[in-house]
Formats: C-alpha cells, structure tokens, sequence
C-alpha cells in the first residue's frame, strides 16, 4: 500500500493555490489529508477536492500541526513568517515565493534539470520565478552539450503571473476599454489592456527589475553556473502562458538538427517548430500543458556560436503549480 501524505496549501484561493489543488488531484498525489489555508476573508468558504468539500482555514501560527507537506503561495511575506513555522512542526516547505529562493541551504529546484539538489534541503525547498522554471528546461540539455556561455532574454508575461486582482483587471479593462471607458490600472503601473508594460516587479538600483533580476540569479543557481544572461521582462495582455525569445550563445558550436535532437529527448519539452506549416508555440494554444513548448529554432545570423528560440508554457502549471507538485513527489520518492 502507498504511503499517504497530510498535505497543507497555503494561498489556496489564490491563482495558484486553485491549480496546485487541481494538480494534486491530476497526479493522483497520495494525500491523506489537505488543509486549505487563506486569509480571515475567505476563511470558512468550501472547495471541492476530489468527493470531499473542504472548508478554507485562517492561516495562523499552528495551522501546521501534522502537516507533513507545505505548499506556500500566498506571497513572500506571508511566506518570511509562516514558513519557520512549518517547518517547526515537521513540515517539509515548498515555497512558491522568492523570498528563500536563493538562499544557500535553500534548494531551487526544476526537477527536470536539478532535482539532485532535493537532498540538501533542511525544511525548505524553493519553486523557482516561473519566467525562469520554464526556460531553464530546454536550456539545460544544451548546457550539457556545448555550455552555456551567454543568454539574451526578452519575455512576454501573461498576467495571471500576478495573482488573481491581475486576471480581473485585464479583463474588466478590456471590457471597459472597447465600451470607450477610460481605465485607471490599480494592479499594473500601466493599463494592461491594448497594452504592454516593460516593467515586471520593482526597479532596482541597476536599472533591471527584479523580475529580471531573478531570471538572471535564480537560472545561474539551477544550472549552477556563472552564465552571462541579461533580461527584459514584459507583461502582456494575455491571461495564461508566458512566452520568451531567447538567444543562447554557447561556447561550443550546436547545430540547429542538434538542438532539435536534443530537445525531442528531453523530458518535459515539446518541439513545436514547422515554420513552413505555420507551427509555432503560442500561449493561447498552451494554457493548460504540462510541457514547454519551443520553436522558431535557429541559427543566431549574427554569431555563429549562437541559436534563438520561442519558449512557451503554460505560466501556472510548469512556472508555478505543476513544478512544486513535481518537487513534492520527488521528495516522497527520495
Ligand atoms: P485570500 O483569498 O483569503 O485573500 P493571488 O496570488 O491569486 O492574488 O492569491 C493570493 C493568495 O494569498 C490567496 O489565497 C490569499 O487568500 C492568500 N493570502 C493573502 N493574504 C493572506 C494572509 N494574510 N494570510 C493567509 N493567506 C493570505
């Protein structure tokens, strides 16, 4: 018989919180019991979870009382506060926030391209940025093959990156934008509508954005190398997907073929590359897969030891829910 896990969601009303419940039961993840956890506000509020309906709990203090396993999405000061006590409790963490991300005995981990460092976790184990989850899969084969040297990063965001005020705020601003209403963004530094924004989290001192910030930092972690990369990150008015173009400079030459090989032996990535078809990822197409979906492979015509590529995927699921769910069944096969 499988052993059965207490399982606890922390944000479970939120964007995430809904998917990482919905994977749990997709994967048939061997859950004894599941605690919801949210604010006073929705605390009481029922969700269905497999034949049960299970009332959401104000997180406190002691919420975490034989819980084995902690999966934190509400955010990263919810996250500073309540992940010690978890992990007081016994809970092993899995915080989808960036507030433990880079800190040395804190795992990042994409378990296609490092689930190795699982093992040295002491309570908590991080999911990384999703910009980053997603791109570092089809990045590390090649990084096995001809070492990454330098990436060039330009993404296109989808707001449900940004929670659940995101989601509406595109789209009553885009009801409100067609009826000829003007709209004042609340979520967004700008209108999200008939819009994009190149600004993603907050301005740091260099100029970059966090985001960006952690798309450099946090894929150096998880490949565990001094890569060159720069970034521009760019929210944009689609509602699930992100996608980035990529230029990746190695330091020995990799063909396109070779590339394409591969990727094809790649867990959890999907060639979708026919130009001469029209076949090409995109986020509308992708909500709702589990894989990353690459094409417009080709050759860099600038720099022979460089190739571009598309990158899409489905933001909540291998950027945010379907990784940590990942994460947590690696830690039970450990
Ligand atoms: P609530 O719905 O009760 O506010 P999103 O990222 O989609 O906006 O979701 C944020 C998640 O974080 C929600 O589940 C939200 O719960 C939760 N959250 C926000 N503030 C708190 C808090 N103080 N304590 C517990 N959960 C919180």
């Amino acid at each position: 018989m499988k052993q059965l896990y207490s399982v606890a969601v922390v944000g479970a009303t939120g964007v995430v919180g809904k998917e990482l419940i919905e994977t749990l039961v997709q994967r048939d993840f061997p859950v004894s019991n599941l605690k919801l956890l949210a604010s006073e506000r929705s605390a009481g509020n029922r969700v269905e979870f497999k034949s049960e309906s299970i009332a959401i709990e104000k997180l406190t203090e002691t919420s975490f009382k034989g819980v084995d396993i902690a999966l934190f999405s509400a955010g990263g000061a919810i996250s500073e506060k309540y992940v010690p006590y978890a992990v007081d409790s016994g809970a092993i963490v899995i915080d989808n926030t960036s507030h433990f991300r880079l800190d040395d005995d804190v795992p990042l981990v994409v378990p296609e391209v490092n689930a190795h460092a699982i093992k040295m976790h002491s309570g908590v184990i991080a999911n990384p940025n999703c910009s980053t989850a997603q791109m570092v899969v089809p990045l590390k084969p090649i990084h096995d093959k001809a070492k990454l040297k330098r990436l060039v990063i330009s993404t296109y965001q989808a707001v449900s990156g940004a929670g659940k005020e995101a989601i509406l705020e595109l789209e009553n601003h885009t009801r409100l934008g067609l009826t000829g209403h003007d709209v004042n963004p609340d979520v967004f530094s700008y209108p999200i509508s008939f819009n994009v924004i190149p600004q993603i989290d907050a301005f740091q001192e260099n100029g970059y954005t966090k985001e960006e910030m952690k798309m450099v930092l946090e894929t150096q972690k998880i490949l565990e190398s001094t890569i060159a990369i720069t970034a521009t990150t760019v929210r944009v008015p689609v509602f699930v997907g992100h996608s980035e173009a990529v230029n990746i400079e190695t330091e020995s030459v990799v063909t396109v073929n070779e590339v394409r090989t591969l990727l094809d032996h790649f867990s959890g990535v999907q060639v979708l590359d026919d130009p001469a078809k029209g076949i090409f990822p995109t986020p509308r197409e992708l909500a709702g897969k589990d894989d990353v979906y690459v094409g417009r492979i080709r050759k860099d015509i600038s720099n022979p030891n460089a190739i571009e590529m598309w990158i899409v995927a489905d933001n909540l699921r291998k950027g945010a829910a379907l990784n940590a769910i990942q994460i947590a069944e690696a830690v039970i096969n450990l």
